[in-house]
């Protein structure tokens, strides 16, 4: 492989296996590693570490441990292989792995929570100690010793400038046509910023290659492993309401001449939901789309396949077996449609608010008023963490949040009296749609925030329990502007943690 993928003289003399690799990370390193919602992520040398972080711990004496920075999140080799055997003693930013969730669950890993526009910046800054070294999956080295990324892009600009030393994973399982889809800005790293010259998802304002180093790069890895690409589920019935209220409203605000007929740039967050409404996008009315994004799921392929999408605008791929296969077979139509750039331009501020992004995101729950929670299941334990979806609530045109009504079969209201945590501010949340409907909170006052989502989203199992909490509180003698019952506000938490159950005993 090192013939057709490593075309640099210099670099080609340090290959190594991932086990010698995986021997140059110290104890305690910070170590920042490719990877995006489970694509381009090193798939070898963190394998590699995990064993040999389980063979040191299992002596005895001071435990082997690093602070792991990523992109987002990752893959069982990567996240799951270190957190199984307790190797990471700092985490940032997103995360989303069942073993990595259970450490920061068990309080033995500590999790900074981070935007994801911010992360490249905050590190520069040097707020949380400076990077050791870096492994990043590329798809190829060139002769010059600049890098081909892989199928994410996510943090990698960022923590090839700041390691003192890189670890390349080459890939030759990467379809090589990824060479020219991305586009790698270095016109930021820490404030003062100049303006940021993108105004359209299809600008192309960088480089398409990595520039590396060559004398920061201490081994250089050979693989050949697929990325996670977990299956997406059907859409289901709720999804499907879902999705097919969210078209509705868009229609509406066409109509009222509040958006223009090819919309604006649309974010999409992960999962089956947001997957579901990207199909129902595809059978709807619009056409000429555009989306500027975090991650191309399968959904924005059948887009762009149809015509809907002009062109989508990402920092990774996100797809399932179906949606890679059907990317690999067809990667010379999609080519030029999809453009993959470092988060921190995918998420910046500055561009979401320009472009006018339309931003739909999930939720965990969220309370009468609007207040958003996407994090913290019953207020104390990590789910995955808040992602890119700040960046787009705050900053885009339009915030949609959307979930089903209910969660674990009906016995989790998703709308409460008062979220457990709060990732979004009811200044950020715009308008909430459930299968029962959309709740549009733009202009509205606290009270009528009320009204409007227990009547329009609640779930009928809820609703009046939900209104009878929210008129009690009115008449409850505290202040009227966002009233509220302050002893009884997360007692449908405390009901679930006692009794399995949000609903009260008959
Ligand atoms: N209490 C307890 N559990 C809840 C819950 C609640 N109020 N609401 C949802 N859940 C559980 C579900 O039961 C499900 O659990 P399971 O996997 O054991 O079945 C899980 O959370 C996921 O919920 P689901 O309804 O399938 O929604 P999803 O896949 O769309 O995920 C989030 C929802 C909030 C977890 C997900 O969107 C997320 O991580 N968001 C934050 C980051 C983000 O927005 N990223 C995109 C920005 S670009």
């Amino acid at each position: 492989m090192s013939e057709t993928r490593i075309h640099c003289p210099i670099l080609r003399e340090r290959i190594m296996t991932a086990e010698q690799a995986a021997e140059l990370i110290s104890n305690n390193a910070i170590v920042g590693m490719s990877g995006f919602t489970g694509a381009g992520y090193p798939k070898a040398v963190p394998v590699a570490l995990a064993e040999r972080i389980r063979k040191h711990n299992a002596l005895g004496g001071e435990p082997f441990r690093i602070s792991l920075w990523t992109g987002a999140s990752t893959a069982p080799e990567l996240d799951g292989a270190l957190a199984e055997v307790n190797g990471v003693e700092h985490r940032i930013p997103f995360q989303s792995d069942p073993h990595c969730r259970n450490r920061i669950n068990a309080g033995e890993m500590d999790y900074v929570d981070m935007h994801l526009s911010d992360v490249a910046q905050f590190t520069a800054a040097g707020f949380m100690g400076k990077m050791n070294i870096a492994v990043i999956e590329v798809i190829g080295i060139r002769e010059d010793g600049s890098l081909i990324p892989s199928s994410s892009v996510g943090n990698n600009k960022a923590w090839i400038e700041q390691a003192d030393k890189i670890i390349l994973e080459v890939n030759s399982m990467q379809n090589l046509k990824l060479e020219g889809m991305h586009d790698i800005y270095y016109g930021t790293t820490l404030p003062p910023h100049a303006p940021v010259m993108l105004s359209h998802p299809a600008d192309r304002i960088g480089e398409k290659y990595l520039q590396c180093p060559a004398d920061k790069v201490i081994a250089v890895v050979e693989t050949h492993l697929t990325d996670r690409n977990s299956a997406f589920k059907a859409p289901d019935a709720v999804s499907v309401q879902i999705a097919d209220h969210i078209l509705e409203f868009l229609k509406k605000e066409v109509d009222a001449g509040r958006l223009p007929k090819e919309l604006l740039p649309i974010q999409s967050g992960v999962g089956n939901i947001a997957n579901a409404v990207l199909e129902g996008l595809n059978e709807g009315p619009f056409k000429n789309l555009t989306s500027y994004t975090e991650v191309i799921q399968d959904g924005m392929l059948k887009m762009l396949k149809s015509g809907t999408l002009d062109i989508a605008s990402a920092t990774a791929f996100s797809l399932s077996p179906d949606g890679l296969k059907e990317f690999n077979d067809n990667i010379d139509f999609y080519r030029d449609k999809i453009i993959l750039r470092q988060q921190d331009i995918s998420n910046h501020p500055e561009l979401a608010r320009r472009m006018g992004i339309i931003g739909m995101n999930g939720l965990i729950e969220l309370d009468i008023y609007g207040n958003v929670n996407s994090t913290h299941i019953m207020g104390t334990r990590m789910m995955n963490g808040i992602g890119g979806s700040g960046d787009f609530a705050r900053n885009g045109y339009l915030s949609i949040f959307v979930t089903p009504s209910v969660a674990k079969g009906g016995a989790i209201s998703s709308i409460v009296p008062m979220v457990s945590h709060v990732d979004h501010t009811e200044h950020d949340v715009k308008i909430i749609v459930t299968e029962y409907g959309v709740a549009d909170l733009r202009g509205l006052s606290p009270r009528k925030r009320a009204i409007a989502i227990i009547n329009n989203c609640a779930h009928p199992d809820y609703r009046e329990e939900l209104m009878d909490y929210f008129d009690r509180a009115c008449n409850g003698g505290g202040g009227l502007h966002t009233p509220h019952l302050l002893g009884e506000a997360l007692s449908w938490h405390q009901r679930y943690e006692e009794t399995g159950s949000m609903k009260p005993a008959k």
